[in-house]
């Protein structure tokens, strides 16, 4: 397979000095650029015309990809091949939102049927407790959630609940806790009546760290009120693959929904995972989630190249990291609902493909993952985007917007959309010291100042952009949405030649917080230190044991 370094010889010398601005100059089809760069699917459409590319370049892009493999490595994850060769792994996430016939296509036949019979369990589970018909300790009706679990155990349920806020229709509140810290403990248990919260946790290992001494907590919170493990049998439930170790922990065999080892963490979202989305959304609006994102793969898995979203939005993502050197991406969704999903994103994208040698163990000799952030807009124009438009950094853009938005307040709606295109226009234009000296010379100041003053002013614009837009964000909308950025990161992982699948990559951190969990709990400046740990390191642990010693006198 041809590899990336191939290509790259030549391929961007043009694209390095060019101006993008350019394809739009006057005189030049326009037009026709943004027609042509633009693409549709499952309800989404794509403007990739500000894009730094042409014609030419992207042609050579998709036969590389065309001569990579690329679809033969598709139909190897969608047909259940264990593409996750490091944990010897199939990756199927994607049969979670497809017909069930597909399911017993695909899996053996017991297992099809477990995972159809997990995924009744789960409708019936919302349905009883939305309906009242499961019921507390006290003999009522559930009225808060709380869903303890991190990474991807945590990621899809707050961009869900987030994003679909207006499709919470059940009257269940749902609350989300993940990190370790009781700070956010202490917040979570003040919101909680606890005679009717209903408890899920989710852990795919059942052994995170801070998911089980943070359902560890809220068990004995709940136990100091009322001193009856039948509560846990009623109020708790469990999402995992580690049925085991949940019954350890204390909760029946038959109240833990059940998890795969070939759906990873990161996109465990469209299973039992999505639990507490569901108990907000109903039932009917999480399968309208997931029939968005079966719309989306049928379009990755039909839709030629040229014209394929996710394929597309790698080769760019490819162009812009590899060949132009670009070495982060902003996601800015301009709308609220979508706050959470430049924090979802960094987790796909990253934790899937910031890795550095290929499936042989090798090193790499080309980077990979961009370094992923953003946030709303347009917070993110009063937060970053100072940089963005005069820095020196150039930092490809993802905008991320709904053309309706709440039908209340449409002046708000339409601002936002009017700042969202400016801004992807400025990151492209910029504005030259010509343009500003004369914009300075109409308000009449002296030549001097203007000197003194207009390279401040000045903009370097070419920053490359998408813009993706949907005409509303409904489940069907985000369930495309997510699924088009797993199969884009799918693609890259192809073409770079890693395993976007597996996450040695936090390993070592765990393992060294329990060297230093020994070191704190010595409790002492004298304590031997284990030679494990820097002099740095040591240096904290004893400044926080002196604390520490200090709090407990
Ligand atoms: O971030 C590391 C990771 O293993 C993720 O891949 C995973 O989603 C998260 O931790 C939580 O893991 P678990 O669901 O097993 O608690």
């Amino acid at each position: 397979m041809p590899t990336l370094n191939k290509l790259s010889i030549n391929l961007a010398k043009q694209a390095k000095t060019r101006d993008i601005a350019d394809f739009f100059a006057v005189g030049v089809d326009a037009k026709k650029r943004a027609e042509q760069f633009s693409l549709s699917a499952a309800g989404l459409y794509l403007d990739y015309s500000k894009q730094n590319i042409n014609e030419e370049e992207l042609i050579q892009l998709l036969q590389w990809a065309q001569a990579s493999g690329l679809a033969e490595h598709r139909q190897a994850m969608f047909s259940g091949e264990k593409i996750n060769h490091t944990e010897n792994r199939a990756v199927l996430h994607t049969l979670l939102r497809a017909p069930d016939e597909v399911k017993q296509k695909i899996l053996p036949a017991d297992l099809a049927a477990e995972v159809l019979a997990a995924e009744n369990n789960m409708a019936s589970l919302v349905n009883d407790i939305t309906t009242g018909k499961k019921k507390t300790i006290t003999g009522q009706k559930f009225t808060d959630v709380l869903a303890i679990g991190i990474g991807g155990s945590f990621y899809g349920i707050k961009v869900g609940l987030s994003a679909l806020n207006a499709y919470q229709k059940t009257g269940l509140k749902v609350h989300v806790l993940a990190n370790v810290d009781g700070k956010a403990l202490v917040e979570k248990l003040a919101l909680l009546p606890i005679e009717t919260t209903l408890v899920v946790v989710i852990s795919k290992t059942f052994t995170t760290q801070e998911t089980l001494l943070n359902a560890q907590a809220v068990k004995d919170w709940m136990l100091a009120t009322y001193n009856n493990e039948q509560i846990i049998e009623q109020h708790w439930l469990a999402v995992s693959s580690n049925i085991t170790l949940a019954q350890q922990f204390g909760i029946s065999a038959e109240n833990v929904l059940p998890m795969w080892d070939w759906v990873g963490g990161r996109f465990s979202i469209w299973s039992a995972v999505g639990l507490p989305l569901a108990l907000a959304i109903g039932m009917e609006n999480f399968l309208a989630f997931k029939q968005g994102a079966y719309q989306l793969d049928q379009h990755f898995l039909s839709a030629p190249f040229e014209t394929n979203m996710p394929v597309i939005l790698a080769l760019l993502g490819i162009w812009n990291r590899n060949f132009l050197d670009y070495s982060a991406l902003a996601i800015l969704p301009y709308d609220h609902a979508l706050r959470a999903l430049p924090g979802y994103l960094q987790q796909t994208d990253m934790e899937s493909n910031g890795k550095s040698v290929n499936h042989q163990g090798e090193a790499l000799n080309y980077v990979t993952a961009p370094i992923v952030f953003g946030q709303e807009g347009t917070n993110a124009q009063h937060a970053f985007m100072q940089l963005m438009h005069q820095s020196d950094e150039i930092i490809p853009t993802d905008f991320i917007v709904a053309l309706s938005g709440d039908e209340n307040y449409p002046e708000h709606h339409q601002i936002l959309m009017a700042n969202c295109f400016a801004q992807a226009e400025a990151l492209m234009k910029g504005k030259s010291l010509a343009e500003v000296t004369k914009e300075l010379e109409a308000l009449a100041l002296s030549a001097k100042d203007i000197a003194k003053l207009a390279p401040h002013k000045t903009m370097k614009g070419n920053t490359p952009s998408n813009t993706l837009l949907m005409d509303k964000l409904t489940p069907q909308a985000l369930g495309a949405l997510l699924a088009l950025y797993e199969h884009k990161i799918f693609v890259q992982g192809a073409l770079w030649q890693i395993n976007p699948f597996d996450q040695w990559g936090v390993e070592l951190g765990k393992a060294l917080g329990k060297d230093i969990l020994q070191a704190m709990d010595e409790l002492s400046d004298t304590t031997p230190f284990n030679e494990k740990l820097s002099a740095s390191t040591q240096k904290l642990i004893a400044l926080y044991n002196r604390v520490k010693k200090n709090l407990s006198q």
